[in-house]
């Protein structure tokens, strides 16, 4: 069976575009794969981040990723920082690669923009592609699905991973990317031509976790138009196109079956049971997450996955030294 990896950075809190768009159709992934997920915590570090802001996060993203179905006898769940090889192996690498393609990643070029003064500008996000390189190269990772906004560091780590082998005689198995299956697109609520994401407007974001009563309160006041009629037209009714296709993934019902039984019944109504099918998969996940919580499962799943991690990835990073003359 072919490995697959993936990261995920606890930065932020997961909204229903998350869900919807990547996270079920992700956990549909590991019945084909040998799979590896863990919680780039050391990559959360990039950027500042509140230690407690930090430990909440992963805490919840674990819990989700549980909650929807990830299921650890099947992929080897971990945190980057539970497994010391990733940033041993990041310093190897960063001294394998050079100022130069560093320089022309867009995520850094991106981020490091917003920093007016560039003498502040953090070391960490300069070597981000370096940590995630050894993430990658240390489980000789097949497939690596990610977002577009990824793949050039996948890229990259297939450089660094080529011009090591040509140096010392092999070492890394060269990975692919694979762009997520993602699934339907999930705009804002309050300015539905726009992505609905973390860093969009609270009111049309749609948080996991949130309180319900708020949750519902933001579906009943999403933007629409003056037309009153349930029809999926993306271009002119971008709001309503929004609710049916939220409504049509989460009670798998096609969008011509929701238009006939909505078409005319105004937009409130529709908007009710819109608020009541997204409230009621929120409520069941929250439930769950919950119990994942409360269980202490979160720890014995952490546990037993970096034991299988560090076993892999001992052995991968002892064969580097070796190569290198470390040993
Ligand atoms: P991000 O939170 O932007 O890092 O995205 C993580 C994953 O969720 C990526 O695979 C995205 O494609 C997916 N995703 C994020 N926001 C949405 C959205 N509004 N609709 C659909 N998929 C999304
Ligand atoms: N950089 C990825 C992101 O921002 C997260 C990540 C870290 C990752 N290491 C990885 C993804 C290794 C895939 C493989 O989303």
């Amino acid at each position: 069976m072919k490995t697959m990896l993936s990261g995920i950075k606890p930065t932020g809190q997961l909204t229903l575009g998350n869900y919807i768009g990547a996270i079920k159709q992700f956990i549909s992934y590991q019945n084909d794969y040998e799979m590896l997920i863990f919680i780039a915590d050391l990559h959360a570090l990039t950027l500042p981040i509140d230690p407690k802001e930090l430990k909440e996060n992963t805490e919840n993203l674990i819990a989700i990723y549980l909650a929807c179905g990830l299921d650890p006898n099947k992929v080897i769940l971990f945190k980057q920082s539970d497994v010391h090889e990733h940033a041993e192996l990041g310093y190897i690498l960063a001294c394998q690669s050079n100022m130069g393609e560093l320089s022309r990643m867009t995520q850094y070029k991106d981020k490091s923009s917003k920093i007016s003064n560039k003498e502040s500008i953090p070391t960490g996000l300069f070597i981000y592609p370096t940590l995630m390189a050894a993430d990658i190269l240390l489980y000789d990772a097949d497939y690596v699905p990610v977002g577009i906004d990824q793949k050039q560091h996948v890229e990259l780590t297939r450089d660094i991973a080529e011009r090591f082998n040509r140096t010392y005689g092999g070492g890394f198995k060269i990975p692919e990317t694979v762009l997520a299956r993602s699934g339907a697109k999930i705009n804002s609520l309050s300015d539905p031509n726009k992505k609905m994401s973390k860093s969009e407007s609270d009111k049309g974001t749609i948080y996991l976790l949130d309180d319900l009563a708020l949750s519902r309160k933001k579906i009943m006041s999403a933007v629409t138009d003056m037309d009153n009629e349930v029809r999926f037209d993306m271009e002119n009714k971008p709001g309503i196109s929004n609710l049916l296709t939220i409504m049509s993934t989460l009670s798998n019902r096609s969008i011509e079956d929701l238009e006939n039984e909505y078409r005319h019944g105004g937009y409130g109504n529709f908007k009710k049971a819109v608020a009541d099918v997204v409230i009621s998969e929120l409520e069941a996940l929250q439930n769950k997450v919950n119990e994942i919580k409360k269980s202490g499962i979160i720890s014995q799943v952490l546990l037993e996955g970096s034991k299988k991690a560090e076993a892999l990835a001992s052995k991968k990073l002892e064969l580097i030294y070796k190569k290198i003359g470390l040993r």
